[in-house]
């Protein structure tokens, strides 16, 4: 499980977060929604203790990483696996090296083992025949793809994390990568692992996630079903959600 409990952070005088608090299980499938730099991207960050709140804790599993060091959180950090904003390949590698990469850092796995798993992950996410291309050669749904399978190649995540997943893509790209989002959940072999996606394209989490927060000033100021958002009265909220209505 995880807890952010009175988290606080600034930069320098701007305050992004201001005494957040939530828990969420592994196995949830969590969306945080906000406009651009309301702080999605710095609650994943501290999550994975690559920044450290001014105040208040970060409980992974009932222990405060804030407290950690550096070579503590790179343990904890295996818990998640990480798809960055915009996805960021490596542009002088090939898919198969991008992809290989974590398992070269992170695990000892001999180079026969390596391969059999690019391929393995590459042939799930439905881009075997990409393996030797270079990411320029790839169009932006298929660049995401190279980064899930990135991510999920070092370790075996209890949760997965993803930023902005969708954004830059095509509605029925964004749509296949959502899919993918949802089959990768159910985890291989079967067993579910959640996720925490943020996102301000509030359609394509509503079609992944159960539980939906809205992150605005610096606090969480919606936790709910899609039900209880859509039902939202916060007039804000509403105007941010407004695609759902028409769908
Ligand atoms: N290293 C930094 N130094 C100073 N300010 C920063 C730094 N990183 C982020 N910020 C600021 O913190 C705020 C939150 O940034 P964050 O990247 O978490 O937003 P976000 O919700 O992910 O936005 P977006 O939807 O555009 O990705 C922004 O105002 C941003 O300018
Ligand atoms: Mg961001």
């Amino acid at each position: 499980m995880i807890e952010l409990r009175d988290v606080t952070l600034a930069y320098g005088d701007h305050v992004v977060l201001d005494r957040v608090s939530f828990k969420a299980e592994f196995h949830e499938r969590v969306a945080i929604l906000g406009s651009s730099g309301e702080g999605k991207t710095t609650i994943l960050r501290l999550i994975l203790g690559l920044l450290r709140p001014d105040s208040g804790k970060i409980l992974i599993d009932g222990q405060d990483i804030t407290e950690h060091s550096e070579s503590q959180l790179r343990d904890f950090r295996m818990n998640f696996s990480i798809v960055f904003q915009e996805g960021a390949l490596f542009d002088s590698m090939n898919v198969r090296e991008n992809v290989a990469f974590c398992m070269r850092e992170y695990t000892n796995y001999s180079e026969d083992e390596i391969e059999k798993r690019v391929r393995s992950l590459l042939n799930r996410l439905g881009i075997e025949d990409a393996i030797y291309l270079m990411p320029e050669e790839l169009s932006g749904g298929m660049q995401r793809r190279v980064a899930i399978a990135r991510s999920l190649a070092g370790c075996e995540p209890k949760m997965m994390l993803y930023d902005e997943p969708t954004s830059g893509l095509d509605p029925l790209t964004a749509d296949n990568i959502c899919k993918l989002i949802k089959e990768l959940s159910k985890g291989d072999p079967p067993g579910r692992a959640g996720f925490i996606i943020v996102t301000h394209k509030v359609t394509d989490a509503s079609k992944v996630a159960e539980r939906f927060m809205y992150l605005r000033n610096g606090n969480i100021i919606f936790d709910g079903d899609i039900n209880a958002l859509k039902n939202t009265s916060d007039t804000e909220l509403r105007s941010f959600i407004s695609e759902l209505y028409a769908a």
